[in-house]
């Protein structure tokens, strides 16, 4: 008998990019900008909240898809620092859905070994929001599955000054004075430990980083869509991962090949 499936039943568009796809090349880290449910809401006539609603829906597509496929860590950026700025029912309404759907996608998170992080100034939180994030880290910290991260009133330039601020903190009480290291650095930000994200997926077309991840996506591939997160499907999903797969990434050298190349002209002209 045929071995099931790891996404399970696929359509035949889904099936075809499956096809390009190298299982064995996926990111370990992806990161999400989830843009445009406010304009899906709006060409339909309907309340912002009704895009939110529908790109939750997304957001549970997304992350069963990409720990069924082995991805390593997902962050997703749920709310900025600057999102306060928009409508209180707006920013109510966002919470509440945050809330309901740490409790309502338990069991999927479970089933699939997720565990979940939160990153952002969460004390900045209602008490609520943040005994719902409290909860969901410690029910899933024994899985060992994807790591889940939800940016969470994030700010990129916030973590750095976090960051910073953590490590002037340390420093009165120790004294220290050398130089700090990338890799110290690295340790302070929210997300010490894992690995910088190598795909940064942003929909509905801006051409924006929005103060997203600012220090970790200095070498990530930035794929940029003008699907609506509403309507950011599973093949639009596994599209972005096969664009991924076509780019070369050379962190600031040159490409293999061009390496490979140099290294045999110059045999050549040693001989
Ligand atoms: C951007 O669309 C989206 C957000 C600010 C919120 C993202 C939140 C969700 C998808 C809901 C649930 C999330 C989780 C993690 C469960 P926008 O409102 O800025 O769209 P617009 O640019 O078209 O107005």
């Amino acid at each position: 008998m045929a071995a099931s499936h790891p996404l399970g039943t696929l359509t035949a568009e889904e099936a075809y990019i499956w096809e390009k796809l190298d299982l064995r090349r996926l990111p370990k880290h992806v990161a999400v900008i989830m843009d445009g449910n406010g304009r899906w809401a709006k060409r339909r006539h309907l309340p912002r909240i009704a895009g939110h609603r529908r790109g939750a829906e997304t957001v549970r597509l997304t992350i069963e898809t990409c720990a069924r496929l082995g991805v390593e860590a997902l962050t997703l950026y749920a709310f900025s620092v600057e999102n306060w700025r928009r409508p209180k029912t707006e920013v109510d309404y966002l919470m509440q859905l945050l809330r309901e759907y740490i409790r309502r996608e338990m069991p999927l998170l479970q089933k699939n070994g997720i565990r979940m992080k939160f990153i952002g100034r969460l004390n900045e939180l209602s008490e609520a929001v943040q005994r719902a994030a409290r909860e969901a880290m410690e029910e899933t910290a024994g899985n060992k599955g994807m790591l889940l991260c939800v940016a969470l009133n994030y700010g990129g330039r916030a973590e750095i000054l976090d960051a910073l601020n953590a490590i002037l903190e340390e420093r009165k009480a120790s004294g220290a004075q050398e130089r700090v290291t990338e890799v110290q650095f690295g340790k302070h930000l929210y997300t010490s430990g894992m690995p910088d994200p190598d795909l940064l997926i942003r929909t509905s077309g801006e051409m924006r980083v929005s103060n997203f991840l600012l220090w970790q996506i200095a070498y990530s591939e930035i794929f940029v869509t003008d699907t609506l997160w509403p309507d950011f499907t599973r093949a639009r999903l596994l599209e972005s991962l096969v664009e991924f797969q076509k780019r070369e990434r050379r962190y600031g050298g040159i490409a293999a090949e061009s390496e490979a190349e140099e290294g045999e002209q110059s045999r050549t002209a040693d001989r």
